[in-house]
């Protein structure tokens, strides 16, 4: 195990926690479940079977009542029906509310998992173990869980800050090439939010941000989840500031919808983030050479930079029902410069649709 490095978030809060970044971190998880937990239900994907049982030994070697529960893989985890399963297993294992819910996946998975411990007996801890790129960068930290329903994404959920996270570097091993790409998108979004150093850092190393184990990885790792404690520190219930963590999202998330979650959410930001940067250019607010940044950037490690065209109706109406939108004006996050984001209101329709036109591919 190597030192790790700890990251606090909501310091001067009721909610405040640690997040461990480093490898090797699974010993750290019971000095970050508290002193009175006895019992622990470790939630985790199918995919991470064996992981999710090596924990569930490993606390039961240490005197926990530790027991396990799979979920499917995937956004099919976040549902009601999963957490009404879950519910029952917490009721079987007689959880209380001294004891501890450790969510270990993906996004989709802590997600889950923040959520179920926000409702079990009106809230107990959950300790995070992120082992997605993305999961660790962003879904874990910030106190942000929730389930999808038949009507869309995340549309029920709970503020719930973790007790702790633990991102331990050498989960990312098994990590599909295509989620690793993925959770980039958000890596890179922290870079041109907040600290343009993580952009260098990707150019300077297009092959080693590939690889889970090189020293850059782990940098870029840390730089963007102190980017995001940073934001939720300042801003711990989403009213202005958090939104800047929304670079790229409104056109995402109605890529998204167009695609029927067929495409990766970090391939989504990605198209999101260059829509963003096109619209703030025909607003006279950004340079032509940080635009481009966005596109060799995104396309250096693999993600698009383009959307097909004949989209727009679809693309507008999903856009207007976004969460983020305020009656009928659409809001968006821009930047003025590198590390300088601003918000772009009301921007008319000609507007928004001449910048779909500059992500179009044919
Ligand atoms: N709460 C928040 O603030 C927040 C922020 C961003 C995203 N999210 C949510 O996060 C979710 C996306 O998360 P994601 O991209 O991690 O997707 P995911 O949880 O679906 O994980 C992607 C796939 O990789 C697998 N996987 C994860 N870690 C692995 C590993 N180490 N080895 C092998 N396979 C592994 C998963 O089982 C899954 O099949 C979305 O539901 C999104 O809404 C939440």
């Amino acid at each position: 195990m190597s030192d790790p490095t700890r990251i606090s978030v909501g310091q001067g809060s009721d909610s405040a926690y640690d997040v461990l970044i480093g490898f090797g971190l699974l010993g750290e998880l019971p000095g970050l479940l508290g002193s009175g937990v006895e019992r622990v239900l470790i939630i985790h994907p199918r995919s991470l079977r064996t992981t999710g049982e090596a924990l569930c030994d490993g606390l039961g070697a240490q005197g926990f009542s530790a027991f396990i529960a799979e979920v499917p893989d995937g956004e099919e985890a976040k549902s009601a029906g999963t957490a009404a399963y879950l519910w029952g297993v917490l009721g079987r294992c007689a959880l209380t509310r001294s004891d501890a819910i450790v969510g270990m996946g993906g996004g989709t998975v802590t997600d889950l998992a923040g959520f179920v411990a926000a409702t079990w007996l009106r809230g107990v801890a959950v300790v995070q173990v992120p082992t997605s790129m993305l999961a660790m960068v962003d879904a874990a930290v910030g106190g942000k869980t929730g389930i999808n329903t038949a009507e869309g994404k995340n549309l029920v959920g709970a503020f719930h800050p973790p007790a702790g996270v633990v991102c331990d570097l050498a989960m990312l091993e098994t990590l599909p090439a295509i989620e690793w790409v993925s959770g980039m998108a958000e890596v890179i979004k922290c870079g041109f939010i907040a600290d343009p150093v993580i952009l260098d850092l990707v150019q300077a190393h297009p092959q080693s941000v590939r690889g889970w184990h090189g020293p850059v990885v782990r940098e870029l790792i840390e730089r963007s989840i102190l980017v995001k404690a940073r934001v939720v520190t300042a801003d711990l219930k989403e009213s202005s500031l958090r939104e800047i963590l929304n670079y790229g999202h409104t056109f995402a998330h109605a890529i998204e919808q167009v695609e029927s979650y067929s495409w990766r959410h970090g391939a989504a930001v990605s198209v999101g983030m260059v829509y963003a940067a096109e619209l703030a250019r025909l607003a006279g607010r950004l340079d032509d050479a940080v635009v481009d940044r966005h596109r060799s950037i995104l396309a250096g490690v693999g993600l698009p930079t383009t959307y097909r065209s004949g989209r727009w109706p679809e693309l507008y109406a999903a856009m207007r029902r976004d969460k983020k939108s305020r009656g009928s004006l659409l809001r968006f996050v821009v930047l003025d410069d590198l590390a300088r984001p601003g918000r772009l209101e009301g921007p008319d329709e000609p507007m928004l649709k001449a910048a779909y036109a500059r992500v179009c591919r044919d």
